[in-house]
């Protein structure tokens, strides 16, 4: 019997690989403590099962779908490849996705980690850890501001807190300024609903929004009712109490609205489904964007029909098995067939 090849058995989470090279990562809400986690405080997320797959392959010049000068155009791209490719040759990069753009769902950290896990893996592969350092860079150096929660989740998979929690420490990821702390959370396996308003938004203008906000003398205490929300939340979602987690959404969506983050339609996506869900509350930075719901028990469709009523982009979801990784063992060519 030969020995195990070490190389293979110390293989990173995102192995060496060469072009052409795909990855997938999911999308993500946040259940509790968005906004408040910029500021250090607690946050809850899910991944959830809608994805974003990039592929990249080597080229004569950059490309990203059609825009022929995307270094220019796209600062995702830019700083990915500013930081993780700097010499090397030119690359095409296709997307395509299920997660509405600047929704509140996680496209961008999915975008971001997608870029990460390709370059990481091209430059001789990478661990989880590392491509969650590698994504939030990427997401903040072209968002300006933000926590690593998105990120984090997207590559992590399933259900996680920041900052918060008593889980399985899964990393630490800091920026110049702060060192934030994820922790696996255990997921209860309920069916979630998300939902778009169909109004996009800026992260960056909303957070610094809120920064202002949170600046004034009532800041303090409101950021310390975030951070008991998020505490409680992830503590309901860990017992799997359902109630406990509805009426927690709608205290933190009510602090959301105090910090002036809720939008009219937003409000009407959650008074349009309110009795069919244990609780709803506006997801990410809010101001546009989306909602998440948690629906009762044999209500998911009913609570997705109501948000199709009101003219929002309705998704069931769960949470994400994995998280971002390379897509391999693609099929081999199918060889054409020859002679009768
Ligand atoms: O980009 P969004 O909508 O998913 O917002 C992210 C959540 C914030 O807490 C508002 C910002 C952040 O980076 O954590």
């Amino acid at each position: 019997m030969t020995d195990p090849n070490p190389a293979e058995m110390s293989e990173p989470d995102i192995p060496a690989r060469s072009f052409p090279l795909s990855a997938r990562a999911p999308g993500k809400c946040i259940l509790f403590g968005e906004h408040a986690v910029v500021h250090g405080r607690p946050e809850l997320l899910l991944a959830i099962d809608l994805y974003t797959q990039v592929t990249a392959r080597r080229a004569e010049r950059y490309r990203l779908n059609a825009d022929t000068d995307p270094l220019s155009r796209n600062p995702y791209l830019a700083r990915s490849i500013s930081e993780h490719w700097k010499n090397g040759p030119p690359l095409e990069f296709r997307v395509s996705t299920r997660i509405p753009k600047a929704a509140g769902l996680g496209s961008s950290a999915a975008f971001s980690a997608d870029l990460g896990a390709i370059l990481g893996s091209a430059n001789g592969g990478v661990d989880r850890p590392t491509l969650a350092q590698t994504a939030f860079s990427i997401e903040q150096g072209a968002q300006g501001v933000g926590s690593p929660g998105d990120t984090s989740a997207v590559v992590a998979g399933g259900v996680l807190s920041v900052n918060g929690g008593k889980g399985t420490l899964l990393w630490s990821v800091a920026d110049a300024a702060a060192s934030w702390k994820v922790r696996r959370v255990r997921d209860p396996n309920w069916s979630w609903l998300v939902a778009y308003s169909g109004i996009p938004r800026n992260t960056g203008a909303t957070v610094r929004r809120v920064g202002e906000r949170l600046a004034a003398p009532d800041g303090p205490a409101l950021l310390e009712q975030f951070a008991q929300v998020a505490d409680e939340g992830i503590a309901a979602v860990e017992a799997e109490d359902r109630e406990r987690v509805g009426r927690l959404m709608r205290r933190n969506h009510e602090l959301l609205r105090e910090v002036g983050v809720s939008h009219p339609r937003l409000e009407e996506l959650i008074a349009a489904v309110e009795d069919v869900c244990e609780g709803a509350k506006l997801t990410g930075a809010g101001a546009g964007g989306s909602i998440v719901a948690l629906p009762r028990p044999g209500r998911e469709l009913e609570a997705a029909r109501r948000i199709t009523r009101v003219g929002g982009v309705a998704f069931p979801v769960r949470a994400a098995a994995s998280g971002a990784t390379l897509v391999e063992g693609t099929a081999p060519p199918v060889t054409p067939a020859t002679g009768p």
